[in-house]
C-alpha cells in the first residue's frame, strides 16, 4: 500500500505507520498490561532508542510485513495492526492488533480494524490463509476474532504460555465477506451521523 492510500473499515481507517505514531506506539509498548495483553514483555528501551529503530524500520521495511496505523474516523490515532511472516509460497501469514488506547475497547474499533485488514490481505496478495495467536485467557480478543470470521484451530504453548490459534481461510472470507464489508458500510454511516457516542461520550444532543 503506498503511504497516501487509505482502508476504510467501518469505524476506523488503516493507513500505513508514520513516524508521528512513535509517541503512542511507545506509551503502548511500555504499558503493562497492554504488553501482557500481546504476550510481550514491556519495553525498557528509552524513547530515543526506540525512535532510532523505529525510523530504520521506515528505511528499511521489510517485505514480509504490513503495518498500519489505525485512525478513528476523526482522525484519532488508537492503535496498530499488522500482517507478518508472509509466506506467499505457503500461502500463510500472520496477524496482530492492538487498540493501545483503552477508551476504544468493546466497542467494535477492533473487529473493523481487523475486518479492514484480513479483506486488504486477501485482495491484494494471493494468500489462502491468515491466522493469528491469542492469548487463552484473552477472551476479549477471541470474542472479537471470532466476530471477524476466524475459527478457534488449536492451544499452542509457546514460551511457557497458552494460546489460541485461529485462523480464516480465503474460502470463509469469501463467503462472509459480503456481509462482513455490509456491516462496515452501515457502521461508518451510523458513526459519522454521531462519532461521539461509540467512543463512551454522551450522544451529542440533537439539534
Ligand atoms: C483485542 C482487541 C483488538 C479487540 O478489539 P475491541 O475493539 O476491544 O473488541 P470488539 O468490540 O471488536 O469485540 C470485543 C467483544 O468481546 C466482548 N468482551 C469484552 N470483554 C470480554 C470478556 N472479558 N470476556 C468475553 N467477551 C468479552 C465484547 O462484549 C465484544 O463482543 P460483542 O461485540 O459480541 O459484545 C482490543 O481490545 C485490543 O487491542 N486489546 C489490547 C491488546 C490485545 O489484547 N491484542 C490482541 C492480542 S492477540
Amino acid at each position: 500500500m503506498n503511504n497516501d492510500e487509505v482502508i476504510h473499515a467501518g469505524k476506523v481507517v488503516l493507513r500505513a505507520k508514520r513516524m508521528e505514531d512513535a509517541a503512542n506506539d511507545y506509551a503502548w509498548r511500555v504499558d503493562e498490561e497492554l504488553a501482557a495483553l500481546d504476550a510481550a514483555a514491556p519495553l525498557k528501551q528509552p524513547f530515543h532508542q526506540f525512535l532510532r529503530s523505529y525510523q530504520e524500520s521506515f528505511e528499511y521495511p521489510s517485505p514480509w510485513s504490513q503495518r498500519f496505523g489505525i485512525d478513528t474516523l476523526d482522525g484519532k490515532h488508537i492503535g496498530y495492526c499488522m500482517c507478518y511472516d508472509i509466506n506467499l509460497a505457503f500461502g500463510e501469514a500472520e496477524v496482530g492488533i492492538m487498540i493501545g488506547n483503552r477508551e476504544y475497547w468493546s466497542k467494535g474499533y477492533g473487529s473493523d480494524s481487523m475486518v479492514g485488514l484480513v479483506n486488504h490481505m486477501f485482495t491484494s496478495t494471493s494468500l489462502r490463509r491468515i491466522y493469528l495467536h491469542t492469548l487463552e485467557w484473552n477472551l476479549r480478543a477471541q470474542r472479537s476474532f471470532t466476530k471477524c470470521g476466524f475459527n478457534a484451530i488449536r492451544s499452542v504453548k509457546r514460551y511457557g504460555q497458552g494460546f489460541l490459534r485461529m485462523e480464516i481461510s480465503r474460502d470463509r472470507w469469501l463467503e462472509i465477506r459480503e456481509e462482513k464489508l455490509a456491516e462496515l458500510r452501515r457502521e461508518e454511516i451510523a458513526e459519522s451521523k454521531n462519532p461521539s457516542a461509540a467512543a463512551g461520550q454522551s450522544p451529542a444532543s440533537p439539534s
